[in-house]
């Protein structure tokens, strides 16, 4: 039985898979292998290069993508919305601060509008502005986030929102989570962490090698790596990430950090950029402890749509 839902019907998919836009892994490739696999692929915009932009709406080719943006990060260079517009992106998602100044530009392109949100009250905010997919992203998630937990944010956003659609985000990484997403109301499930682990990822192969090797108990949401990369991220915004030595360094310990940053940015950067695994940042959620492989993208829209088909006609813990 295919997993129908007003997810699917909106965005004209095959399965209620949403591959989330993450900066800098989430490029045209992934995207469209995605969309391709019968999931719908975002190109995750981040800090917002122009140059990358265009770069990775090309690589995603005639292959139907949408464009997701950090939306404080938006605010501060809205010209990149018109270069993304322009590229005729399917649907654009708005994460992480006021939707508002961009909401009606992305509704009057023609484009469907995703709102990201980690709470009720921001929730009932862009279902007033228009959005036409609400994704509530609980605080397993890899990457920027805040504090509720999934499972009671998603069923308490679905209330608050109805009849606007609901998408389930943080945590999701196989059929059960999926599943799951489904019968708190969520109409699907938008996927980070076990995407970045892909061939197709543009993640370090360092970090797709951590991903695989660590658990979820090694993740935790910290400042260390905003501060230490010069991002001042408002209000109630931090990233969940894996430990390492420079996250037990400085976490807790922003005012040092800053104090420090003359040898500490320069020295982190360096790092960084020969994939220094003590080092660099590692965004990823609490589900790796479900991620052991690195497979085709295609392979993982494939097996997390077949496993909660199945789950759904038959829960595995019912009697
Ligand atoms: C490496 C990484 C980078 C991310 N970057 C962004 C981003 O640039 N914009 C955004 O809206 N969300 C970003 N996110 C959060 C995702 O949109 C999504 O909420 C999250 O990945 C879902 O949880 P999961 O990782 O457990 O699947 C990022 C997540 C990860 C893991």
């Amino acid at each position: 039985m295919p997993l129908k839902t007003k997810l699917t019907e909106l965005l004209g998919i095959e399965h209620p898979i949403i591959l989330a836009p993450m900066g800098g892994v989430s490029g045209g490739a992934l995207a469209a292998s995605v969309t391709r696999a019968g999931g719908f692929g975002l190109i995750g915009a981040g800090y917002g290069d122009p140059a990358w932009i265009e770069h990775e709406f090309a690589a995603a080719g005639n292959t139907p993508v949408g464009i997701g943006f950090i939306t404080w990060s938006l605010a501060k260079q809205p010209q990149l919305l018109d270069l993304a517009l322009a590229r005729k992106p399917r649907t654009v998602m708005l994460s992480f601060g006021d939707a508002e100044p961009f909401a009606r530009k992305v509704k009057d392109s023609g484009a469907i509008l995703i709102c990201q949100i980690q709470n009720v009250k921001d929730a009932k905010t862009v279902a007033r502005l228009g959005a036409d997919i609400v994704v509530a992203q609980g605080t397993e998630a890899g990457g920027h986030g805040a504090g509720r937990a999934t499972f009671t944010l998603v069923p308490a956003v679905v209330d608050a929102v109805s009849p606007v659609p609901v998408v389930a985000a943080g945590g999701i990484a196989d059929g059960r989570g999926l599943a799951a997403s489904l019968m708190l109301g969520a109409v699907g499930a938008l996927i980070g962490t076990r995407f970045s682990a892909s061939q197709e990822s543009l993640t370090h192969p360092n970090l797709k090698k951590r991903i695989v090797e660590s658990d979820g108990d090694s993740t935790t949401r910290t400042k260390v790596f905003d501060t230490v990369r010069g991002y001042t991220w408002p209000h109630p915004y931090d990233g969940r990430a894996i430990r390492n030595d420079f996250l037990e360094r400085w976490n807790g310990n922003d005012a040092g950090l800053q104090a420090t940053m003359a040898t500490e940015g320069p020295r982190y950067k360096d790092a960084a950029a020969q994939g220094d695994t003590n080092t660099m940042v590692m965004f990823a959620g609490e589900n790796i402890d479900l991620i052991h492989d690195l497979p085709p993208a295609a392979d993982i829209v494939a097996r997390i749509s077949k496993d909660a088909e199945t789950l759904l006609s038959r829960p595995p813990g019912l009697r």
